[in-house]
């Protein structure tokens, strides 16, 4: 038969033309749909079109599958069954389906296992890759003076807490309770104190002259910065501009109370 209605391997993507089991008004039948797996009208509505979609998609795997047994047992293929497709994928785009498959495969494993083993979907891990800022477009940076800066210690909180260590200005308004007035590192903000972070001098070496560091102190200052720059939550806002420190003036001297405090 020609007409593709009666047609039992007839995949319908449109509204049949024709009638169905012998309906005369063709006006009334464009209302319908086939649902190809068992042949029944389908009223030819939105909320019926994903149930359309899937029940053609199922129908079209079994055509395919009968096509697959009738090639494994050197059969004929029947008229309805030549043309049934598999999407042809080459060898090399259905290796890389099966890697991204994979990976996507095992990062639902490793979550999942994070959050019934730790609790937590990616076992505890807060960072630079899970400070959303990363993922945002960036702002310009912006270039601070001194005085600007001052006024981003947390004394006004319409205002970000902001703090600059070597050099670089952050934004960690989310530890205000360490960085805002009354907290116990209220000292770091609105200024740079790098020095202060490797000697423990919390009153006399709030300066950004690093003169005279040893390499250890080195070190632990560029920990300090990654700190910042690696935070969960702390971002970079801009630089602080400083002028230029006088060679000829001393090298601040250390404090007692830098004893025994952690760099
Ligand atoms: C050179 C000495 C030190 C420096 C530069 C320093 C600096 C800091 C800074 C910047 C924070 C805030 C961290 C944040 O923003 O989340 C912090 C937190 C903290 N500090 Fe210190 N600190 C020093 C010494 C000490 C010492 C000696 C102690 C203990 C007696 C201590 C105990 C703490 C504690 C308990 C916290 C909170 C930790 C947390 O919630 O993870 N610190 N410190």
């Amino acid at each position: 038969m020609s007409d593709t209605n009666c047609d039992p391997t007839a995949v319908p993507h449109e509204p049949p033309e024709k009638p169905i089991n012998g309906e005369a008004n063709a006006e009334h039948v464009k209302n319908f749909d086939v649902d190809p797996s068992t042949g029944r009208k389908v009223p030819h509505k939105k909320a019926n079109e994903a149930y359309l979609v899937h029940q053609r998609w199922l129908e079209k795997k079994a055509r395919i599958e009968k096509r697959k047994q009738y090639e494994r047992e050197n059969r004929p293929l029947p008229k309805e069954l030549q043309g049934v497709e598999e999407p042809d994928f080459s060898p090399l785009a259905n290796f890389l389906f099966s890697m991204v498959f994979a990976a996507f495969v095992s990062m639902v494993i490793f979550l999942l296992a994070g959050l019934f083993i730790q609790g937590d979907l990616l076992w505890g891990y807060r960072g630079k890759w899970t400070n959303w800022h990363r993922y945002v477009p960036k702002r310009p940076m912006v270039e601070f003076t001194p005085e600007e800066l001052k006024k981003f210690d947390g004394s006004n909180p319409d205002l970000p807490v902001l703090l600059s260590i070597s050099g670089s200005v952050f934004d960690v308004s989310k530890g205000v309770l360490y960085y805002g007035p009354g907290g116990p590192y209220h000292m770091f903000a609105g200024r740079d104190a790098s020095r202060a972070y490797v000697t423990g001098c919390f009153e006399t070496h709030l300066t950004h002259d690093v003169r005279g560091l040893s390499p250890e102190q080195v070190e632990a200052l560029e920990r300090w910065y990654k700190f910042y720059a690696d935070h969960n939550t702390y971002y970079k806002v801009g630089s602080l501009k400083v002028p230029p420190l006088d060679p000829n003036t001393p090298i601040p001297e250390p404090c007692h109370e830098a004893v025994n405090q952690k760099p």
